[in-house]
């Protein structure tokens, strides 16, 4: 089916409650999982139906949560007093009849496992039956929170019951509204006008209105998911907590399937944004977030985190390593207890190993800088060896100032580069020196203390310490 030959759908999604039971000063739809705030994967879901806008409507917090969903949502609309998900929608109708807003997918803020699959399904189904509301619904051992989807004559849906309004009968139905809802605009909107708010919460319901369309003669519809765990609603910390190994375990599951390999995928935590290639090794306690991208063969060993990284093939962190937002070649390898920092770069088989902080710099090819040091601000061609315990000291007190090593350039341990400071190709450095001053190409630099060695000293001390104790 071409984009076109679909009639044109508009997305609702209600972001504008505080959500108590989260005990947060924070909204609760911006709270993070899986390295992104609830709502975003809520409109994630929705943007793949390619709708014609999506529209949130905000209230608590609104300057952040519009903050947040920049780029997913197409428009917001206040909702200045929370008085309820229906009154949540009826702020939006102004706004959804001047856009001649058809058929509306309405979604709670709060589902962060939502699946597009599951919205195309309802899109699909709502079009098939040609209702005025579809609504998905799903049965839930401890429905407990949750709407009550009350079946009439002939186990059509009468109404729902929210949870406080609900005789002790009703409660005890499991099947729930997953807050969910596809409708055609013309029919919805004006039976929200006429809502009440008579019931335990003194909220105008979204839900009334399902009662409301049947007492019209329209006809309502649910679709009922056979996987209860993708529409549960994040109310609670507990809640959010399952949710985000929800999302986490989905991602292992889609790369493993994708030939990597995750030796305990439930202590493995890669953002769903993130992209591993094929042959790659996660050992337990990674986490991999924002956009990253491994190339193929890469090897992550344990305790490691990436932040935004992009690796080449066959790149190796080993243990403990940190690495924020830099860019390693291909065979490059970091660690164990390595941290990289914003925009480092390691070119093709660079090494940076053990207690070694590298920010803003280059490594180029085949550079190695193995044991305790710090580079940063530095620039450093290729083939170069960086002893142990190499420190640019690149701050003088007031600004950051650049380190430049040429090709093939061999720094001795315990060496200080106070910059700026340029060495040329090939440059060698005495261990023990602090470089103040360039280093022509090809050059020694030295500058230690000159070393004497005082024969027989050890022996005369002794026969001193003897004499005076007696
Ligand atoms: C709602 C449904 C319930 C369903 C459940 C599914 C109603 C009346 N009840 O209950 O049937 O089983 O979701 O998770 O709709 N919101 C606003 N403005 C408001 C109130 C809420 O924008 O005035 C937003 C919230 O930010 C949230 C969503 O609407 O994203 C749902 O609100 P919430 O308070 O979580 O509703 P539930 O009580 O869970
Ligand atoms: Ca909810």
């Amino acid at each position: 089916m071409t984009r076109s030959s679909r009639a044109p759908l508009t997305v609702l999604v209600l972001a504008a409650g505080l959500g108590k039971r989260m005990r947060s000063r924070r909204i609760k739809i911006l709270h993070e999982l899986a390295g992104r705030p609830m709502a975003a994967h809520v409109l994630e879901a929705a943007r793949a139906l390619e709708p014609l806008r999506i529209v949130t409507v905000v209230g608590h917090q609104a300057g952040e949560v519009q903050e947040a969903l920049r780029g997913l949502s197409d428009e917001f609309v206040l909702q200045a007093e929370q008085r309820g998900t229906g009154h949540a929608v009826l702020q939006a109708a102004p706004l959804l009849r001047a856009r001649k807003a058809a058929t509306l997918v309405i979604l709670n803020g709060d589902l962060p496992a939502l699946r597009p699959g599951t919205l195309r399904t309802l899109v699909a189904s709502h079009r098939r039956s040609g209702a005025a509301l579809t609504l998905v619904t799903t049965e839930l051992d401890g429905p407990s929170g949750y709407g009550r989807i009350v079946r009439g004559n002939g186990g059509r849906v009468a109404r729902i019951v929210e949870e406080r309004d609900a005789s002790p009968g009703e409660r005890k139905i499991r099947e729930v509204n997953a807050g969910i809802y596809c409708a055609r605009a013309s029919a919805l909107l004006p039976e929200l006008q006429r809502l009440r708010p008579t019931n335990a919460q003194g909220e105008y319901y979204l839900t009334d209105a399902v009662e409301r369309l049947i007492a019209r003669g329209q006809k309502v519809v649910a679709l009922r998911v056979s996987d209860p765990e993708e529409v549960l609603g994040v109310n609670t910390r507990a809640e959010l907590a399952r949710a985000a190994r929800l999302l986490y375990a989905r991602k292992a599951a889609q790369l493993e399937e994708a030939g990597v390999t995750i030796l305990d995928p439930a202590r493995t935590w890669i953002d769903p944004r993130a992209r591993v290639g094929r042959d790659s090794l996660l050992c337990p306690d990674v986490i991999i977030e924002g956009a990253s991208v491994l190339g193929r063969g890469c090897v992550v060993r344990p305790g490691c985190r990436l932040v935004s990284v992009v690796a080449g093939r066959d790149v190796e962190f080993r243990d403990h390593s940190i690495v924020l937002e830099s860019r390693l070649g291909d065979g490059a390898s970091v660690g164990p207890f390595a941290h990289l920092r914003p925009g480092s770069v390691l070119e093709e088989r660079a090494r940076v190993g053990n207690f070694v902080e590298v920010k803003k710099s280059r490594l180029g090819k085949g550079t190695k800088a193995p044991h305790l040091s710090y580079l940063g601000d530095a620039d450093i061609g290729p083939g170069s060896n960086i002893g142990a315990g190499t420190i640019t000291c690149n701050y003088d007190g007031e600004k950051k100032n650049p380190t430049t090593l040429g090709k093939g350039v061999f720094i001795g341990s315990d060496t200080q580069l106070v910059a700026p400071v340029v060495l040329g190709d090939g440059a060698y450095v005495a261990a023990g020196t602090t470089v103040t001053r360039d280093v022509p190409a090809g050059a020694l630099a030295i500058g230690r203390c000159e070393q004497k060695n005082i024969e027989g000293w050890v022996k005369r001390r002794r026969a001193r310490k003897k004499v005076a104790r007696s």
